[in-house]
């Protein structure tokens, strides 16, 4: 194998600098009680930085309103305990020389009444509710900082709140946060403002979005490129700094007509530096297989490339890829997302 030249450089993203192109991608552990990250949780992430992870975006993290989720073990970015174990987490990601971005989450109707607490949906949403979600991103935000995060990511991917409202099946508004792609980005583009305020210059704002739910990996948000830039251009004019396309497998174009990926288009449409994600590694043979496509991409459809899965398993891919050594490192498998180390 060619020695990955390109996925070693550095880059100085929107203030920050990064040692290589490798992201960490945020992976939901449910190891953190009562929303609080314990030590455990803080040793996770430091052995990804202590192994070369350019950056890492934590598993999401529930911003502070009930109905952001059901959920007992996903961790909270909200003042007192959970902002102490996260304070934990930067720290030890630090004296590793890592740097870590915490991804901020609302699930909206995946949100389980498990507890009696009625979900949300798009359509049920108030206006004052909406004020009041865009203050608790905000306030995850302030405790982000706090807390000694070098970025922050806002989910806005997969079926959860913020797409639900992207997506024209999910979001019927006739208000001024529906319709058109882009007033259905008005609500995620408040937040993105709301968000952006709060950071200091130099702690970048990444937006993750994507066209396929964990539902139904078939929908999409945009029907062609002129959908998608109007949805981008309202995100990147409110505040973000880079875009986080998700996608299952990077290699596959998003429109038909151009062997464009999702990243290509996002950097295309508004200029901003972008990350790509979707079975990077996932196997020796799919590393080998899909290298030269992801290099040739660097810098041209994206500038940082995120992996998930191999890492659960493998905490030292990224040290073994850029040494060209990934003979030592077993594929990943399923199994791998019950282990914590
Ligand atoms: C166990 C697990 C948990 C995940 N949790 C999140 C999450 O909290 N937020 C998010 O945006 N994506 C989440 N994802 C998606 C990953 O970030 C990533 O996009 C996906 O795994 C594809 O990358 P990979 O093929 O390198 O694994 C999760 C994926 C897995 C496997």
């Amino acid at each position: 194998m060619e020695t990955t030249t390109r996925l070693s450089s550095p880059l100085e993203l929107a203030g920050l600098r990064l040692p290589n192109r490798f992201v960490m991608a945020p992976m939901t552990r449910f190891r953190s009680p009562g929303g609080v990250p314990t030590p455990e949780v803080a040793a996770y992430y430091r052995r990804r930085a202590e192994n070369g992870a350019g950056l890492i975006v934590t598993e999401g993290t529930l911003v502070g309103h009930p109905s952001a989720s059901h959920e007992t073990t996903v961790p909270r970015m909200t003042a007192g305990a959970s902002e102490e174990g996260w304070r934990r987490v930067t720290g030890e990601v630090h004296a590793a020389g890592g740097r870590i971005a915490a991804q901020l989450w609302h699930l909206g109707s995946e949100r389980e009444p498990v507890d009696g607490y009625a979900s949300w949906t798009p359509g049920t949403m108030s206006p004052a509710d909406i004020d009041v979600i865009i203050g608790a991103f905000a306030e995850a935000a302030r405790v982000a900082v706090r807390a000694g995060f070098d970025a922050v990511e806002i989910h806005a991917a997969h079926g959860y709140l913020l797409d639900e409202f992207l997506w024209g099946e999910t979001n019927r508004r006739t208000d001024r946060f529906g319709g058109t792609p882009a007033r259905r980005a008005a609500f995620p583009a408040e937040i993105v403002g709301a968000v952006r305020a709060e950071l200091p210059a130099s702690t970048p704002l990444i937006v993750r979005f994507s066209q396929f739910k964990e539902r139904d990996y078939s929908a999409r948000i945009a029907a062609d490129p002129a959908e998608l830039a109007e949805i981008l251009s309202a995100l990147a004019g409110a505040g973000a700094d880079v875009l986080h396309a998700s996608q299952r497998r990077f290699w596959e174009p998003a429109f038909e007509g151009s062997p464009l990926n999702l990243a290509g288009w996002a950097k295309r449409i508004t200029g901003l530096p972008t990350i790509t994600v979707g079975s990077v590694g996932l196997s020796r043979d799919l590393w080998i297989e899909h290298l030269s496509r992801l290099e040739e991409g660097l810098t041209s459809e994206y500038d940082l490339v995120a992996i998930g899965r191999i890492l659960l398993g493998n905490p030292g891919w990224v040290r073994h890829a850029l040494a060209d050594r990934l003979g030592e490192v077993r594929d990943y498998r399923k199994a791998d997302e019950d282990i914590y180390f």
